[in-house]
């Protein structure tokens, strides 16, 4: 009988390492890129938009209080409630894994009390898996920032136009453009950042006066409407891919890089065409009776496409 050689064993493949994930955003972090490179935010109110724009590279996912026009429909924010928030907050954060996750206060969640302001912002952190808070408002808001700072939790100011106080500023109107304007807006900038916010948004000011705040603290700026002079950009969602009812009307500072209005009206026009034709579902989009004592039917396809 021959020597029997024992069997070879099959080539393994070489362990290759695990493809490095990119680490996660942190308030910190986030501040340190002032002057390094700019910084790209968008919104987001749920887990699988959240995780588009995470995996296209944003910075902040802010989950915004435009929620409650964009997604509610309401004419303006101050509908939107803590209650309401931070489950969205939830669903956002459980979904980024690179992003920095930013809650937004709504209106009167921080306005009455230091108090009521740290256990709102902390609602955010606890229930709501955020690593940030976003308020609006300058110099009347520093006893609320400051108790939210001391409870370990970073803030993002907000100046300019603040939409949480559309009817005191009479309507969504460019702020700052008046000279003694603008040096408030400046001033409060200071402030703010002197205060210890992490990251300031600049919302609808002149470009000019962007830039100066810009210049004039250490802290980055975030602008929507506020012009290409600032530290990094913010826009919502809902504008940047345009899912609005038709014929809605676009903010000028906004720019459209898809239509995913016409794309739902398309495809949900093709279905109920389908459906009325009978075409849907197929042979292949229903399930057969056809085995005796087979085994429970899986929904969903394997990898392979079979069912
Ligand atoms: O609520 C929001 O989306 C915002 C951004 C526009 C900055 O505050």
């Amino acid at each position: 009988m021959p020597p029997t050689t024992p069997p070879h064993p099959a080539p393994q493949p070489e362990p290759q390492p695990l493809p490095p994930r990119a680490p996660r955003l942190t308030a910190p972090a986030l501040r340190a890129l002032k002057g390094r490179r700019k910084i790209a935010a968008l919104t987001a109110y749920d887990a699988p938009t959240a995780a588009l724009v995470d995996a296209a590279g944003v910075d902040v996912v802010l989950v915004g209080d435009s929620i409650e026009m964009v997604v509610y429909g309401a004419p303006d924010t101050l509908g939107a409630t803590v209650e309401r928030m931070v489950p969205h907050a939830r669903a956002v954060s459980g979904a980024v894994q690179r992003a920095l996750v930013v809650g937004d206060l709504p209106y009167l969640s921080y306005h009455t009390t230091p108090e009521e302001a740290v256990r709102n912002a902390a609602r955010f952190v606890v229930e709501g898996g955020c690593r940030a808070v976003k308020l609006e408002g300058g110099s009347a808001r520093l006893p609320m920032i400051e108790a939210i700072l001391g409870a370990e939790i970073p803030v993002m100011g907000h100046l300019g136009l603040t939409p949480q106080s559309v009817n005191a500023l009479g309507g969504f109107k460019v702020q700052g453009k008046r000279a003694s304007e603008g040096r408030r807006i400046l001033d409060e900038a200071r402030r703010l950042s002197d205060a210890g916010v992490f990251a300031l948004v600049l919302e609808c000011v002149p470009a000019e006066l962007a830039a100066r705040i810009t210049e004039a603290v250490p802290v980055p700026t975030i602008g929507i409407g506020a012009g290409a002079g600032c530290d990094g950009q913010i826009l919502v969602l809902h504008d940047l891919i345009g899912l609005a009812p038709e014929g809605a009307r676009k903010p000028r500072f906004v720019r459209r890089y898809a239509d995913a209005g016409a794309l739902i009206r398309e495809a949900a026009a093709a279905y109920v065409a389908d459906v009325r034709a009978g075409t849907f579902p197929s042979a292949e989009e229903s399930f057969a009776a056809d085995g005796e004592g087979e085994g429970p039917v899986p929904l969903y396809a394997s990898r392979e496409g079979k069912r």
